[in-house]
């Protein structure tokens, strides 16, 4: 009788875009591209393989989630595998077990981990226990998956816009991401939160250029800062932080926000929303401010209006929800670079 060989190599992660080169990162774009091509505009449509038959990716989430829920567990369907959601009233996790006996049983059943977690430290320690691919699904510090997707989403604008294709007509796959990315300003008015330090982590690098806004007070870690530094050097981008809003929109191509209280930091509600005050992106803001006169607007949702008026965030300047969607075909090409190809 022959040994059986087990493959004791680490697995790989996804915690953050920090880790990844520019190339690496629009490739999975580039892949989610292709991914959302074939299922939404291919003929026949129904895709045939099912990479992921009899294997289970574990969603363990211990706040809320529309979005990266959905489109992780519609992205494992879509690859034939079964996503298992844990949120935090169905495990031990948290009441009677702690989160390292809770990697080592949960990993050692399944194929995969999403995680959503409070502090950058847990998903770490997820990372250095797992015997699988663990995916960053939110943590206190990043969002790499929303990201991505903002990533996809900026290329398909652009990628539209300059080659004057039609609503409708599908065509962000003939350009790579790097020409329509390269040279944009993305101006952030908001919270010094995981969604403006996992921008800082990934878009220097691809050349797009970040001016922060935020109050005083609120400023990004600075192992963010100094990572974001350094790409901008290498690509000639720039990373400005400011407290001015008006400041931070000069010339920008693109305005991003998010809310001004995250989940976990409820209690500091009424202290954030007067120190947030004037930092509403509305056109008015945006006209002051020296916007480009083709400004469009992100957020990774879901959204307040305190933090963006209902004029922006309901016109047709606003990318948020191409933005939400592409979160489904960027979290696929996550899942199937760590899980069928076995690495980014
Ligand atoms: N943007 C985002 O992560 O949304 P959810 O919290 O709904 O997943
Ligand atoms: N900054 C927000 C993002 C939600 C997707 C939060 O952490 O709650």
């Amino acid at each position: 009788m022959s040994a059986i060989t087990i493959n004791a190599q680490k697995p790989n992660h996804f915690i953050t875009t920090a880790d990844y080169t520019a190339e690496q990162l629009l490739d999975l774009v580039n892949r989610a591209i292709q991914f959302k091509v074939e299922s939404k505009y291919s003929h026949p449509k129904a895709r045939t393989d099912r990479p992921l038959a009899g294997k289970t990716m574990a969603l363990l989430f211990s706040k809320r989630s529309t979005r990266t829920r959905v489109a992780t567990e519609t992205a494992v369907g879509y690859l034939g595998g079964n996503a298992m959601f844990l949120g935090g009233q169905d495990i031990q996790l948290g009441v009677n077990e702690s989160l390292l006996d809770t990697t080592r049983v949960v990993s050692s059943m399944v194929d995969g981990i999403m995680a959503r977690v409070g502090g950058h430290d847990e998903i770490e320690t997820l990372a250095k226990e797992s015997a699988v691919p663990v995916i960053n699904a939110l943590s206190d510090k990043y969002h790499p998956t929303q990201i991505l997707a903002d990533l996809m989403t900026i290329h398909e604008y652009y990628h539209h816009k300059k080659n004057n294709v039609a609503k409708g007509v599908y065509s962000a796959h003939t350009q790579h991401p790097r020409e329509t990315l390269n040279g944009l300003k993305v101006a952030w008015v908001g919270d010094a939160n995981n969604i403006l330090q996992e921008i800082l982590v990934a878009f220097p690098k691809c050349g797009i250029s970040v001016s922060a806004a935020c109050p005083p007070g609120y400023v990004c870690d600075q192992d963010v800062i100094d990572i974001a530094q350094a790409d901008a050097k290498k690509t000639g981008a720039s990373v400005v932080f400011t407290t001015s809003p008006e400041e931070a929109i000069k010339d920008c191509d693109i305005i991003v926000t998010d809310t001004w209280v995250s989940m976990g930091q409820e209690e500091e509600k009424k202290k954030r929303l007067a120190e947030f005050k004037g930092y509403q992106v509305t056109n008015d803001l945006a006209k002051r401010g020296g916007a480009k006169a083709d400004w469009v607007f992100m957020h990774c949702l879901p959204r307040k209006p305190e933090e963006v008026d209902d004029e922006v965030f309901y016109s047709d300047r606003s990318l948020v929800f191409p933005e939400a969607e592409n979160r489904k075909w960027t979290i696929l090409s996550v899942v199937d670079a760590l899980m069928v190809r076995g690495g980014i």
